[in-house]
Parts: structure tokens; sequence; C-alpha cells
């Protein structure tokens, strides 16, 4: 690149970024608009099976405030942010002293996957 286009570049990049941020503002809020409306009833599920559906329950360990979770044997998911695939992992093969969930369906696991990383903000 010789140095008059580096300087063209380097003046046209803040209007490229303003720009591109505009657009991933608008994108991120779409995404969060339909996110919340297909939200509920994922939600729901995942939350009844984090509290009660599985044996034991998740909440018995696991601390987890949008479950009103208070369990300190396991870690804190809120702090932990696992994405779903973690939490996936964690409930089909068990780790350290939690044990594998082998009763539940891969339709429950993916549920609990996409709920405890969804309301901790861990990626999907
Ligand atoms: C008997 C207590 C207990 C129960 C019940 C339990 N866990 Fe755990 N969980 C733990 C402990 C302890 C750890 C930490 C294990 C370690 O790192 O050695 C853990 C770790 C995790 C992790 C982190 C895994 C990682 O990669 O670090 C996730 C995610 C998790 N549990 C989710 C769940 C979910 C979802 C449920 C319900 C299906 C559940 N747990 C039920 C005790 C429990």
């Amino acid at each position: 690149m010789d140095s008059t286009l580096l300087r063209y570049v380097a003046r046209r990049r803040p209007v490229r970024w303003r720009l591109l941020s505009a657009v991933a503002a608008g994108l991120l809020s779409l995404a969060g608009g339909l996110a919340c409306a297909a939200e509920p009833k994922d939600v729901e599920a995942g939350r009844t099976l984090f509290m009660q559906a599985t044996t034991p329950a998740c909440a018995v360990c696991h601390t987890l405030a949008d479950a009103g979770a208070a369990g300190t044997i396991g870690p804190s998911l809120d702090e932990l942010k696992p994405d779903a695939n973690r939490v996936a992992q964690a409930v089909r093969n068990g780790i350290g002293v939690m044990p594998a969930f082998d009763a539940l369906s891969d339709a429950d696991v993916q549920a609990l996957a996409k709920y405890v990383s969804g309301v901790t903000g861990g990626a999907q």
C-alpha cells in the first residue's frame, strides 16, 4: 500500500466504524427482540428442569439467580457463565461429584443447556 492509500484508509475508517457499529447495534436489538419473543416457553421449561425435574435437582447444588436457586455444593452458575456446550457436557457425563444425568432426554439436556447459558449470559 502506498502512503496515499494509507492516508485515505485512515481517514475513512472512523466513518466506516461508526456505520458498522450502528448496523451492529441495530442487529443486536433486533436479535434481542427475537430472543424475547421466543423466550417464555423455552425459559420456563429450562427453569422447571433446573428447579425440580431432575434427580437430584440442579438447584440443590448450584446457585442460579434466574431460578431462585442458592445451592453451594457446585459452582455458582451465575459466576461461571458456562456456554451451552459446557452445560450439556456436565449434565451428560457428570463432572467431579456432580452425577451424570442419564435419565434426561437429549431434548431436556439441550433445554437445560440453552436455559443456563442463556440466563447467565454464557454463549449459546
Ligand atoms: C450433587 C450436586 C450437583 C447437582 C445435583 C448438579 N451439579 Fe452441576 N456441579 C456440581 C459440582 C460439585 C460441580 C463442579 C465439578 C468439578 O469441577 O469438579 C458442578 C459443575 C457444573 C457445571 C460446570 C461444568 C464445568 O465444565 O466446569 C455446570 C455447567 C453444571 N454443574 C450444571 C448443572 C446442571 C444443569 C445440573 C442439573 C441437571 C447440575 N449441574 C446438577 C454439583 C452438582
